[in-house]
């Protein structure tokens, strides 16, 4: 973020007193921050027992920094959690979902009760199929019900599930595939993207020549395509789980089984499993989904508009919503241009109350145009929410006015995979907001602001955000390697949790986000390293050498932009071409997935390095942001900025 935005941000001065109605029936009220303050582990002890054990625990919290453990000795089942037990409250009848296909042609609605049912047959099926507790389930499927309900099967059984986004790579896939060591996968023949089908198995069938733990791979049809079969290894989901048995025992796991895992980037080539266990898991996700969005499962229609691939949709579309109680909208779509005013049909359609969405999403909406929402009828929402970014008071701004009709409060969420759950956000009934504030650190959650050397800043201040106590929800590791769990998070500042966000706390104390420090992108609040765009570019066989910074957009939050020099054979006519350039985008596309595609690629015979060989990435993201060039004396060629910089003002990148 450039200084004049940042200052601006910093004298922001509007404020938003919560609605008094909803202040006044809240499910959060101002005392417990005290509440929790007084007492941090009986408190999160109090929202454990809103979950439904089999045996209690013995103790709430060990710690060993950095590891920890929730709820020692209880024992409890995540999705009798999330199902069964509000089915046995005789709360079958009451809608979990309403699906939604992409471009509203297909509906379903499903209760508890068919979500039990369905949920137990998978169950079977799965474990017709060999899955038990303990294996990990790799399951690569779109915005379909079965994703979810594959999911929660999984939880049942005790196997750890690991959703891949469908949207990446078949490299992806089969890297995700063996580092968690599955042994089975879950995916469909094809998916509705934009209102056509695309294919999905195929990504598969190729990651699996990379991948020789998988035995079975189980296929949901969804659009009917024509697909590979190799017999014995695939099965169809209607021949396994149809016609398996709607009754199935759940067994109660130890509060730190391992519930899932999910890939992230990190900040080198090879992504992280980061690890999520049982109980605690479930007592903040459940915990933070009913006081952030304050849900009143009785009447709220809940929108988390996320994809089930990332961490948002894991822990805001399946389990915080479904142990609540809650009715969600699911929705197989995203906004695009033919269709703008979708959204709107749909909130007015189902009486939308509560949406959670992520600001590139509310950039986007915005730039449509509030005409869009004019025809429809929206007066059903009470609370919007943001997370994945940091959202411009402009967004922020719109989203209350124009999505909320200046009643809703709007909740700023910050947390990460790693986190689990949300840590920092206004209490829509407690705090007063501020357009592009996180504002506080969430009742039981320790949060701070640090300098260079660990220091708290004073109010006014800016530096590192790091996390200062466990919380039930955070990570238990990454998959297999400790090390680089130490590493990554607690070596930076001793025994708390470093995020790789950068802070700022105003004059009143209060929290706002301004992105990644490290070389972690965050483009449309998806997480992608530059090492491992690098990674792919160099892999291409005319690249000698690759560097990607993150650029400001304005629309995508940060761009990638990858500084490229080709390799000595290629011919400088093919090198500085419009094909070359594209070839090269096609090509990360392919390595990684098309969300990591770069923005822009510019071909140049040198990169800026140190004396000491270093590329200096501060430099080239000055460039690709267009900023004055700060000192580059310790350049070994101080020219070769000047000829980057020629390159990119005489257009020789490809921009959509
Ligand atoms: C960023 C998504 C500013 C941040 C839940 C974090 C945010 C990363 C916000 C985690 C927010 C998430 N304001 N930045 N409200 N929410 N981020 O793991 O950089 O996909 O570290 O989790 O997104 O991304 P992840």
């Amino acid at each position: 973020m450039t200084e004049p935005a940042l200052d601006a941000l910093l004298h922001e001065s509007r404020r938003f007193e919560p609605p008094a109605d909803l202040a006044a029936e809240a499910n959060a009220k101002a005392d417990m921050y005290d509440e929790a303050g007084r007492d941090r582990l009986a408190f999160w002890e109090r929202q454990a027992a809103d979950l439904t054990w089999s045996a209690k625990w013995s103790k709430v919290l060990e710690w060993e920094p950095p590891f920890s453990k929730w709820f020692i000795g209880g024992t409890l089942n995540g999705c009798v959690n999330a199902v069964d037990r509000h089915v046995e409250a005789g709360l079958g009848d009451r809608v979990a979902y309403y699906w939604i296909s992409d471009g509203d042609t297909e509906r379903r609605t499903i209760t508890y009760a068919d979500l039990l049912r369905e949920v137990s047959k998978a169950a079977n099926g799965l474990a017709s199929l060999g899955v038990k507790a303990g294996d990990r389930v790799t399951i690569y499927m779109p915005m379909i019900p079965e994703t979810v309900v594959t999911i929660l099967a999984c939880a049942r059984l005790g196997a750890p599930h690991n959703v891949v986004f469908c949207g990446f790579s078949s490299d992806s896939l089969s890297g995700r595939i063996n580092d968690s060591d599955s042994h089975v996968v879950v995916t469909t023949d094809g998916q509705f993207r934009r209102g056509a089908p695309t294919p999905v198995k195929p990504a598969v069938d190729e990651a699996l020549q990379k991948t020789p733990g998988i035995e079975k791979v189980l296929v949901v049809r969804r659009t009917g395509a024509e697909v590979d079969w190799t017999e014995g290894r695939d099965h169809w989901w209607h021949d396994v789980v149809e016609p398996a048995s709607d009754s199935h025992e759940a067994e109660a796991f130890d509060s730190e089984h391992p519930l899932f895992m999910m890939y992230t980037s990190g900040t080198t080539a090879k992504p992280k499993g980061i690890l999520h266990t049982t109980g605690g898991y479930l007592t903040q996700v459940a915990f933070t989904h009913r006081v952030v969005f304050d849900l009143k499962p009785e009447r709220d229609i809940y929108w988390c508009a996320a994809d089930i691939g990332w961490i948002t949709g894991h822990s805001y579309i399946v389990y915080g919503p479904l142990i609540n109680g809650a009715t969600s909208v699911m929705y197989e779509g995203t906004p695009h241009p033919a269709d703008k005013d979708r959204w709107w049909k749909l909130i007015a359609d189902l009486k939308v109350s509560i949406l959670y969405t992520a600001p590139t999403t509310i950039r986007t909406l915005m730039k449509w145009g509030a005409e869009e929402l004019a025809p429809h009828d929206l007066s059903s929402l009470r609370v919007l929410g943001s997370v994945g970014e940091p959202i411009n008071p402009e967004a922020w701004m719109w989203y209350r006015e124009n999505v909320g009709g200046g009643r809703t409060p709007v909740v700023d969420t910050w947390w990460q995979t790693e986190t689990g759950a949300i840590m920092i956000s206004p209490l829509p009934g407690v705090t007063a907001t501020k357009p592009g504030a996180a504002m506080t650190a969430l009742p039981g959650i320790s949060a701070e602001v640090v300098d260079n050397e660990g220091k708290p800043v004073g109010n006014g201040g800016g530096g590192f955000l790091v996390l200062t106590e466990p919380w039930p929800s955070m990570l238990r590791g990454i998959w297999g390697d400790d090390e680089r769990y130490k590493e990554t998070y607690w070596s930076r500042f001793p025994d708390v949790y470093f995020a790789g966000d950068g802070a700022k706390k105003d004059e009143d104390g209060d929290i706002w986000l301004l992105g990644r420090i490290d070389d972690v992108m965050n483009v449309s609040g998806h997480r992608i390293s530059t090492t491992e765009v690098e990674h792919a570019l160099v892999g291409h066989p005319s690249v000698a050498e690759a560097a990607v910074v993150g650029a400001t957009d304005a629309m995508t939050g940060q761009a990638i932009v990858a500084f490229v020099t080709p390799r000595g054979s290629v011919a400088e006519d093919v090198s500085s071409g419009e094909e070359f350039v594209q070839s090269l985008r096609d090509h990360v596309a392919k390595e990684i997935g098309p969300i990591a595609k770069p923005r822009q690629v510019l071909v140049t015979p040198e990169l800026p390095k140190t004396r000491s060989g270093k590329i200096m990435r501060r430099l080239l993201r000055d460039i690709a942001e267009n900023r004055e060039l700060g000192d580059v004396t310790t350049l070994l060629d101080p020219t070769v900025t000047d000829a980057i910089r020629e390159r990119m003002a005489g257009g020789d990148t490809k921009e959509e």
